[in-house]
């Protein structure tokens, strides 16, 4: 009998041992990126969906003027659902002078005529709505425009808007009598931050465009106001937001200080010569943003993406909040963006170092996303390389967390020329005919490219806001969809993988890491284990998966998919290759399934 209960408790502690030894060595070998656990059901969409930025202005002109307009997305829903993306964030399309192409509003809750009107907007969202789209709006509380009325009443002193913007006296006055700023801030845009408002007799701030003055978040009505504004997008059923320009929503109460200089900066006039100690992050931007997640959470299922721009993790991950303090579902991950700004810059070991430290930093329960290109950056096709499109879509669409992509980015569009004559956007033209190429956002902004007729299939009209990438005639959706294979048709398989339990609710390890290698690997178990090989050197490689591996990997494995760049026999979707001797072309990215005998 004791004998017996000797053996019991003998192999309970076995068993007790080799479940904490499990545990451990799971999370040592693995980076959590999901709650397992979670039910299927308490999900929130956004977690499982893809996100895809339209830009409105370019993707598609039915009224038919040049720029793109709403009845144009409202066209495509069935292109995006067949895509298999789940949200539509709509960048700005509020009333306003489009002096920065939208993010200069001067009614929050009006439709500017260039995209159409309410009605269209309300036929958007039920469209999306009855084909399972959500539909996410930006929304800007930073700045306004200048032709909004709470400026034009606030420079008059009109209460209750005296001081719903940031006003301060002169310094003192130059040789000439014209005032002198109150203090050396810049303007991201380049230049001083402040602008003289004679009628007022003070500077204005504005972090932007001098058109784009700063609100007072101090002021409390300005918040008030902008809970009104959430408050009439969600009553009329949209499904979230992206926040814009969170970072820089308070400035320091004290308008003397000087922000200190960078070492060794050159031109003063440049945003990068300043160290943005008093105009951006500051701790009072949290409750603001705890106040609008509280609001949106008196409604089911809402997403709140922040616009957060860092190179330190610890103040990108507040943005988040905690389990019990929730900010945002997420700040944008833009580490692809920032720290792979080109190819020599991307290799297996930086990708991983750059995946971890999302994954690695994330804060307890919260949920990673991957963002790879946005209408402030140039095409990522552009940035490292086009026969790394595919590679970098599998990245992004079987990590663990939300891809967010941006329009064009499915068919590997790439960035336009457009002359010093032709270039909108304020930032480069800021920078004068010599530097505009460096600084504009023009390129990645043209017409999405539907087909190969005139102006790409986008407008009927005579001209497009923006040129059209002469390249459209070859690089379009239509081609793409009648390819055998094409960036499109990837993209699409890996919409519908991706949907597969193992990517939703699997850890994600990294086998093999080298110079020109990037692996990764979903598994759950009882489900297939899928392994991702990405080379991203730019010639073609064999690479032996077996050797320099933290994993144990069978002999062989089966291709699911691999870039278009591939075009050999032996590696077709199928095929069982062997793992010692994998062929990989420049920059492919390949999709494995393991057989279940290691
Ligand atoms: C954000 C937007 C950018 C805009 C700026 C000012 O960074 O993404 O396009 O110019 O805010 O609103």
């Amino acid at each position: 009998m004791k004998r017996s209960l000797l053996i019991t408790a003998f192999i309970v502690i076995l068993v007790l041992a080799a479940v904490t030894l499990t545990i451990s060595l799971t999370s040592s070998s693995e980076v959590m990126g999901t709650q397992a656990d979670e039910e299927a059901s308490d999900v929130p969409f956004w977690k499982t969906s893809i996100i895809y930025q339209a830009y409105p202005r370019s993707i598609s002109d039915e009224l038919p003027d040049g720029t793109g307009d709403l009845v144009g997305i409202t066209s495509k829903v069935d292109y995006l659902r067949d895509l298999g993306v789940g949200v539509v964030w709509l960048s700005p399309i509020y009333e306003s002078p489009m002096k920065d192409f939208g993010y200069d509003i001067s009614n929050y809750t009006a439709i500017d005529p260039i995209f159409g009107d309410m009605d269209d907007f309300d036929e958007l969202v039920a469209r999306f709505h009855e084909h399972g789209l959500k539909v996410v709006m930006d929304f800007v509380p930073n700045h306004s425009s200048d032709q909004h009325e709470w400026f034009q009443k606030s420079v008059r002193r009109e209460e209750p808007y005296t001081d719903y913007y940031v006003w301060a006296d002169p310094k003192g006055t130059d040789d000439d009598g014209s005032p002198i700023p109150p203090n050396n801030w810049l303007s991201v845009f380049r230049g001083s931050a402040w602008q003289w408002n004679e009628e007022r007799g003070q500077f204005f701030f504005h972090q932007f465009l001098a058109s784009q003055p700063d609100l007072n978040f101090r002021t409390p009505a300005v918040r008030e106001d902008m809970q009104k504004i959430l408050t009439f997008w969600l009553d009329k059923g949209v499904d979230g937001f992206r926040v814009d320009a969170i970072t820089f929503l308070f400035e320091v109460k004290d308008l003397t200080l000087n922000e200190p200089e960078v070492p060794g900066s050159e031109d003063p006039d440049d945003y990068a010569s300043l160290n943005h100690i008093y105009t951006t992050g500051l701790p009072e931007t949290f409750p603001v943003i705890r106040d609008w997640r509280v609001l949106l959470d008196q409604y089911p299922d809402k997403l709140l993406m922040l616009e957060v721009y860092s190179n330190n993790m610890e103040t990108l991950m507040k943005y988040y909040g905690n389990e019990t303090y929730p900010l945002g579902d997420f700040p944008f991950n833009f580490l692809l963006i920032d720290h792979l700004k080109n190819r020599s810059e991307l290799t297996g070991e930086s990708l991983r170092t750059t995946v971890g430290l999302w994954l690695d930093n994330l804060p307890k329960g919260k949920w990673p996303n991957w963002v790879l290109g946005n209408h402030d950056v140039g095409r990522v096709a552009s940035r490292v390389g086009e026969d790394l499109v595919d590679a970098l879509n599998m990245v992004i669409l079987l990590l663990p967390g939300t891809p967010v992509t941006y329009y064009g980015e499915e068919i590997g569009m790439l960035d336009t020329f457009i002359s010093w004559e032709d270039t909108q956007d304020p930032q480069g033209c800021h920078w004068g005919p010599d530097h505009y190429q460096e600084h504009s956002r023009d390129p990645a902004r043209t017409p999405m490219q539907w087909d190969e007729s005139k102006f790409a299939g986008f407008t009927t009209a005579n001209s497009t806001w923006l040129p059209v990438n002469p390249n459209y005639k070859t690089l379009n959706v239509a081609a793409q969809i009648l390819a055998q294979t094409s960036h499109l048709k990837i993209y699409r398989e890996l919409a519908v993988l991706r949907r597969e339990e193992v990517f939703m609710k699997s850890n994600v390890s990294f086998p093999v890491i080298t110079k020109d290698i990037f692996t990764f690997m979903r598994h759950l178990e009882s489900y297939e284990q899928y392994l991702v090989v990405v080379n991203l050197s730019q010639k073609p490689v064999e690479v032996n998966l077996l050797q320099n591996t933290t994993q144990e990997l069978p002999q062989k494995a089966n291709v699911v998919m691999r870039s278009i760049t591939d075009t050999s026999e032996n590696t077709k979707p199928g095929m069982e290759v062997p793992l010692d001797k994998l062929p990989l072309t420049a920059g492919e990215g390949m999709v494995l399934t393991l057989s279940s005998e290691v």
